[in-house]
């Protein structure tokens, strides 16, 4: 598919809208997967060509989706919902979770052709892992898919991720209400990710060339600022450090230090949900 394709490949369903740039598969180029078209790649070319904009601001939000995976399985979750799971590349959540605990579960979701024909592919020899096709803002179609019955129990801990999702659902869908519903599903609690692209202080000149260049694809973003990102966290109990920029949130070290504290452009926390759960 890396060639300068400009049809879908035959294996793939004929839905894919290959004349327009699409987030998930600019995601997987800048992460340096092969899943994406000439157009994404053109886009993400042309973009980076104009902008200060570069491929390190996926990688740290990739990087602090590995490291929050890592901190819920060593306190014991063992099983995952991941909402906008995207496509699958290397160091996807049941790789980092099933190389700690091989029982861990995890249900993928996400509504676009690439992602979710690829992730089943991968997936089709694991019966530990499943993708559900579906549109994350219709939080009941995805809790009641008999896939995440399958493989998920609510009166369990769940790790819930959201991660690099909602700057694609604008106020109009009501992002803060379906955090809550998620959230309310999760009877035995667990623990919340959450990251979100921001223009705040120093990000403001990379957001504002994100913004104008992502309305060519179909998938538009959404800057919020870190109250209305907090908006979307309340009453979650968040670990330290809170609500911070995703290369700050418990850094391994394998990350650069940055010039531009802000360069990421994305807020990334972590948090327990249901406090009278005592996961350690
Ligand atoms: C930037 S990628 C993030 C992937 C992964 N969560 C990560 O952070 O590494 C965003 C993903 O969300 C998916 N997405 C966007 N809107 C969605 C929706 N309404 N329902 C399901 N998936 C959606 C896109 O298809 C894309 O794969």
């Amino acid at each position: 598919m890396s060639d300068g394709v400009t049809s879908p490949p035959g294996d793939l369903p004929s839905s894919i809208e290959i004349d327009k740039p699409n987030a998930a598969r600019i995601y997987d180029y800048m992460l340096g997967g092969s899943h994406n078209f000439e157009v994404d790649r053109k886009f993400a070319d042309d973009m980076m060509a104009a902008t200060n904009l570069t491929p390190r601001s996926y990688r740290m939000n990739r990087s602090f989706l590995r490291r929050a995976v890592r901190f819920m399985v060593e306190r014991g979750v063992d099983q995952f919902l991941d909402l906008g799971s995207g496509i699958p590349t290397v160091g996807n959540v049941h790789e980092i979770g099933q190389a700690a605990n091989e029982s861990v579960r995890v249900v993928y979701v996400d509504n676009e052709p690439v992602a979710v024909s690829h992730s089943r592919r991968m997936l089709a020899d694991n019966p530990n892992a499943t993708i559900v096709d579906a549109d994350l803002r219709d939080p009941q179609a995805v809790l009641d898919d008999p896939e995440t019955r399958r493989l998920l129990d609510f009166s369990r801990p769940i790790g819930l991720l959201m991660v690099a999702i909602f700057h694609f659902i604008p106020d109009g869908d009501r992002p803060v209400e379906i955090v809550r519903r998620y959230r309310e599903a999760l009877q035995g609690g667990g623990y919340l990710a959450l990251s979100h692209f921001t223009g705040d202080e120093q990000a403001k000149v990379n957001a504002h060339h994100g913004i104008e260049w992502y309305k060519q694809t179909a998938n538009p973003l959404i800057m919020r600022g870190k109250a209305e990102v907090a908006a979307m966290l309340e009453g979650v109990d968040l670990v330290d450090p809170g609500l911070v920029w995703v290369q700050r949130w418990r850094p391994d070290n394998s990350e650069p230090e940055l010039v531009n504290v802000s360069e990421s452009a994305i807020y990334g926390a972590v948090g327990r949900l249901d406090a009278a759960t005592d996961m350690g």
